[in-house]
């Protein structure tokens, strides 16, 4: 009702003549709204009974006083404290008895890790009504011991705390996207880039599925926080990963927060910041306008602290003294305010920030934005919990430590370079930041399929093959974000006192593919044994590893590198030994127990590969490369698009540019040719080095748009230019697309895209230009394609055009149409090995265990023909994953290790019709590629015949 606050209700200040006088002309109006609103306002009877001289104090003032003393008294009480170690007599405040935790648990022959450390040997851990009540050697024991209890025997499985994710916008967002349920940036002309009182809490949807799926990946707690396109983005809060978990079982925000249950004044705050580009991009603001419209607003924010502090002041001593024209002065309306304590909605947050009570969270990557943001602490005094991305701060470690806060690094392992700010990332940013004591928590930044919360441990484990230390690999998703959330206390451990959040992995958690069997969270099941059963293989061959250790990359001091490198100079002869495994097709069986081969390499070529005793004869004082678990793998091929085409994918002036989504490509001489906008150089080719990976296939960027590119065959080694053999294959494939993304530029619809498809190549099958090839068969056609409909319609164009070599890329749900497709004779280039739902077209795409079944496992199965790409939509800077992800493929789908390694190499070359000379390429890892914490040793590119690497490197 804003008649409340019509200038008329200020008129009616009974301490103030000239109010009074000037209430005789209005008082009619004003009376009567007063006494229909604003029934108990207290003038109206002071009013009516008191005089100035004889001025008694009535309730409202009195009320307003306490009110206000009450408020002062909370700013200046930090948050709560809780006890570290939770006491073993507290309760989950979450818990419920009508939907709580119900019976005892006793989780039996653990392997423990419970925040802090892995234990020796085995416990049992017992939890009850959602608190963990024991952690001890033996469940036996008579005082633990509970008819009633529920027990599951673990087999000596590893267990952790549920995950904690520092970064998530699952809920303000939801799986599938729809542009109704985007909450996530509160972007509008008139809030501008400081939205510090929006609360991620006003878009939750507590029906959000993505939520589920977060949770099987064993995330148990999430900060679900606004975006970053805002200078302050607004309040950031709590949940735990569970959906109608709440007495009722129904839908509600409050049941899913954390702090369920405990009093709202006595919950943490935190608060969603940014700085650097984002904001910069969306208000187009720069730097220096971020930095100035932040610090005219904690201006006014500190204002308003210090009249309040003043009025705190004075109230207090009005009190005391029982000063009523004080206390009148204090709590009366008057022109310039609404009397009593002064207070403002709008900058409510920002105050409590700078009294402590809320936590900032700032999206920072770069060190001059570090910098500037703890300028900004000092100059208003506040504190940072965390900043998030980070992925620079690995350059200053000693500057962020500097500030006295105990900064957490909320960061990803190896996610970058898709802007110029996440451009600087190194791999071995976690090993920096712990060796200068920088506590760093690895975080999802949930919303995208790219960002699926469902596997941050996984970036755990990639941190620990850079050289993070197993302990604070595990910490970094665990018990360190809790700590920078400030709910170590219940959160984070596997300790009494602490909530009953565990994750039972299958492998050890930073092993490849370790996916949870069992989660419980507030002591609950949330995963059905059966289903999580029926999704995972039985046999295969990295099944058959599961116990073993991660293990770190060896990384070679840069002396000794040299030294054997140097040796090699140029040079193609060279031995090999202590190769233990070897994956190339015309090598496999050898005729010995002994797992140490030799391999001799002349100009190049394979001269002998056998034990030493046998390569005696080639091997006449060549350079010697000894490795102690050598791995002989084919070189892989990855299909990219932007490796070459786009160094910093945000930024237009390093690359070729994005296919026009208006042109008219059913003119075939409307084509874009990758070919001639590559370049072989830059940070993805480094990281594409130490993937193994020797040759890539690019695509012409298509971003929206029917596409109508051709890509080409590309060398990494950064050892040949186009003019010298870099590129080995000229033109690989015409590229369209058939889905959501053709829907731009001048088609409208999807049907069109397919209708356009008909079209040319029912136009250009006797013609001599690339769609004619098509046609015939001479080149392939990728068709980008996900949903399951728009798959249906290739294959009948496939029945059509049954010469056309139809290849689909991507293919989300194309398990769905497995057999449609073996059948049809469609090969797949798999990019949704461990997709999401995250858009509607994608709704049924597998989402592998532990919930479902995984893609890979039902292609397999169907005998569909299939290789596996990572998907580059922002650059490539994950394609040093493509073995692992292989491998993972090959875990989920129970194929043996040369299964996965076919996948990225001889299945995409013989999907695409790859040209090779030669035996192709050869890549000497020590250590198994298809565990984290290998390393391509030496590298050999098989048509030159030429070792063209030797321990490459990439930061
Ligand atoms: C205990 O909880 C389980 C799972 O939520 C439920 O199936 C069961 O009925 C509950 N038992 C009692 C006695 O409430
Ligand atoms: C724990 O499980 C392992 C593996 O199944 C088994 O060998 C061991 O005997 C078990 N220990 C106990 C105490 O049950
Ligand atoms: C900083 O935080 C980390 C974990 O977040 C904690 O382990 C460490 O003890 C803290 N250091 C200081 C100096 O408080
Ligand atoms: C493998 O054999 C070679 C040649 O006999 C020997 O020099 C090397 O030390 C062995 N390597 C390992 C890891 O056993």
């Amino acid at each position: 009702m804003g008649t409340l606050n019509v200038p008329g209700v200020a008129f009616l200040r009974p301490s103030d003549d000239r109010g009074r006088r000037r209430l005789h002309l209005p008082i009619v109006t004003v009376f009567l709204v007063a006494s229909l609103f604003y029934v108990q306002f207290w003038l109206i009877p002071s009013r009516i009974s008191s005089s100035p001289s004889e001025l008694k104090l009535n309730e409202y003032a009195i009320n307003r006083l306490e009110e206000g003393l009450r408020k002062c008294t909370e700013f200046n009480t930090p948050p709560i404290e809780y006890a570290i170690p939770p006491t073993s007599t507290g309760t989950n405040s979450r818990w419920n008895k009508y939907s709580g935790q119900n019976h005892t648990v006793i989780l039996k022959n653990v392997t423990l890790f419970d925040g802090d450390k892995w234990f020796d040997g085995t416990v049992d851990v017992l939890f009850a009504k959602g608190m963990i009540t024991a952690v001890a050697a033996d469940a036996k024991t008579a005082e633990w011991f509970d008819d009633d209890a529920e027990v599951f025997d673990v087999g000596g499985k590893y267990v952790t705390p549920g995950l904690v994710d520092l970064h998530s916008h699952h809920l303000v967002g939801t799986w599938p996207a729809f542009s109704a349920t985007e909450d996530t940036n509160e972007v509008n002309d008139e809030f501008g880039t400081l939205t510090p009182f929006v609360r991620s809490l006003d878009g939750i949807k507590p029906y959000d599925e993505g939520t589920t799926i977060i949770r099987s990946g064993g995330v148990t707690t999430s900060l679900i926080l606004p975006g970053s396109a805002n200078v302050m983005g607004g309040e950031a809060f709590i949940v735990k990963n569970v959906l109608r978990a709440g007495k009722d079982g129904e839908e509600t925000v409050e049941e899913m927060l954390l702090e369920h249950g405990i009093p709202k004044e006595d919950r943490r705050r935190y608060m969603k910041m940014a700085c650097g580009e984002n904001p910069r991009r969306v208000y187009k603001h720069t730097r220096m306008g971020n930095a100035w419209v932040f610090r005219k607003h904690m201006e006014r924010a500190v204002e308003l602290r210090e009249k309040q502090d003043a009025w705190c002041l004075a109230a207090a001593v009005a009190q005391d003294k029982g000063d009523k024209n004080a206390i009148h002065t204090l709590t009366m309306p008057n022109e310039s305010s609404k009397g009593g304590l002064p207070e403002q909605l709008e900058l409510e947050s920002s105050v409590a920030i700078l009294r402590g009570k809320v936590g900032v969270n700032t999206h920072c990557y770069e060190p001059e934005d570090f910098e500037d943001m703890l300028l900004h602490t000092k100059e208003f005094g506040f504190r940072i919990q965390a900043f998030h991305h980070a992925l620079e701060a690995w350059k200053v470690p000693e500057m962020i430590k500097d500030s006295g806060y105990n900064i957490t690094i909320a960061t990803f392992s190896d996610f970058a370079l898709y802007k110029h700010e996440g451009y600087g990332a190194s791999l071995y940013a976690g090993k920096i930041l712990e060796e200068h004591g920088v506590p760093v928590a690895y975080k999802s930044d949930h919303g995208e399929e790219t960002t699926n919360a469902k596997y941050v441990m996984s970036q755990a484990a990639m941190a620990h093959s850079f050289g993070m230390s197993e302990i604070k690999a595990m910490q970094s998703v665990t018990s360190v974000p809790a700590k920078s959330l400030e709910q170590d206390h219940r959160i984070g451990y596997v300790k009494v006192g602490y909530d009953a959040d565990l994750v039972v992995w299958d492998s050890h958690p930073l092993s490849v593919g370790a996916t949870p069997l069992q989660v419980f969270v507030d002591g609950k099941v949330t995963l059905d044994p059966k289903k999580t059963k029926d999704s995972m293989p039985s046999s295969g061959s990295v099944l058959n590893r599961k116990s073993m250790q991660p293990a770190v990359r060896p990384l070679l001091d840069e002396s000794i590198r040299d030294d054997i490198c140097s040796k090699l100079n140029g040079g193609s002869d060279i031995v090999i030994t202590g190769i233990r495994t070897s994956f190339l097709q015309d090598y496999q069986s050898f005729d010995t127990a002994d797992r140490n081969l030799t391999l001799v390499l002349e100009s190049g070529r394979i001269a002998c590969f056998d034990v030493s005793d046998k390569c005696m004869s080639t091997n006449r004082g060549l350079p010697t490369v000894q490795l102690n678990n050598g791995h002989a793998l084919p070189g892989l091929t990855a299909v990219s698009q932007s490796l070459g085409l786009a160094e910093i994918f945000a930024e237009k002036s390093t690359a070729d540019g994005v296919v026009n989504a208006k042109t008219d490509v059913t003119d075939p001489e409307k084509l874009v040719y990758a070919k001639y906008g590559i370049h072989l150089e830059g940070r993805g080719f480094q990281r594409a080095r130490i993937g193994g990976v020797t040759r890539a296939v690019t695509t012409p960027l298509m971003n929206g748009g029917f596409g109508g590119g051709v890509s080409v065959g590309i060398k990494t080694s950064g050892k040949k230019t186009v003019l010298d053999g870099g590129i080995f294959q000229s033109d690989v494939a015409v590229h369209l697309v058939i889905g959501q993304d053709a829907k731009d530029g001048d088609i409208a619809t999807v049907s069109t895209a397919v209708a356009k498809l008909r079209k040319i190549l029912k136009d250009n099958s006797a013609e001599d230009n690339m769609y004619g090839k098509v046609v015939n068969g001479s080149i392939p056609l990728i068709i980008h394609v996900e949903n399951k409909y728009d798959i249906m319609q290739m294959i009948e164009v496939k029945k059509e055009y049954s010469s056309v070599n139809l290849i689909i890329m991507g293919g989300a749900e194309a398990p769905l149409v497995a057999h449609e497709l073996a059948a049809a004779d469609i090969p797949i280039i798999l990019t949704r090995n461990r997709g999401g739902p995250d858009v509607f077209e994608k709704k049924d795409i597998l989402i592998g265990p532990p919930l479902t079944r995984s893609a890979a496992s039902v292609l397999a199965e169907a005998n569909v023909t299939f290789g596996i790409a990572i998907p580059s939509t922002e650059g490539d800077s994950k394609i040093h994953f493509l073995p692992l992800e292989a491998s993972w493929a090959a875990k989920y789908a129970g194929l043996s290790d040369q299964a996965a390694v076919d996948l990225v190499s001889v299945n995409i070359e013989n999907i695409l019709g790859l040209e090779k000379r030669g035996k192709g390429d050869i890549v000497v890892w020590e250590g198994n590629p298809l565990e984290y914490g290998a390393a391509p040793a030496i590298v050999i590119d098989g048509d030159e015949g030429a070792v063209v690497g030797c321990w490459p490197v990439s930061n």
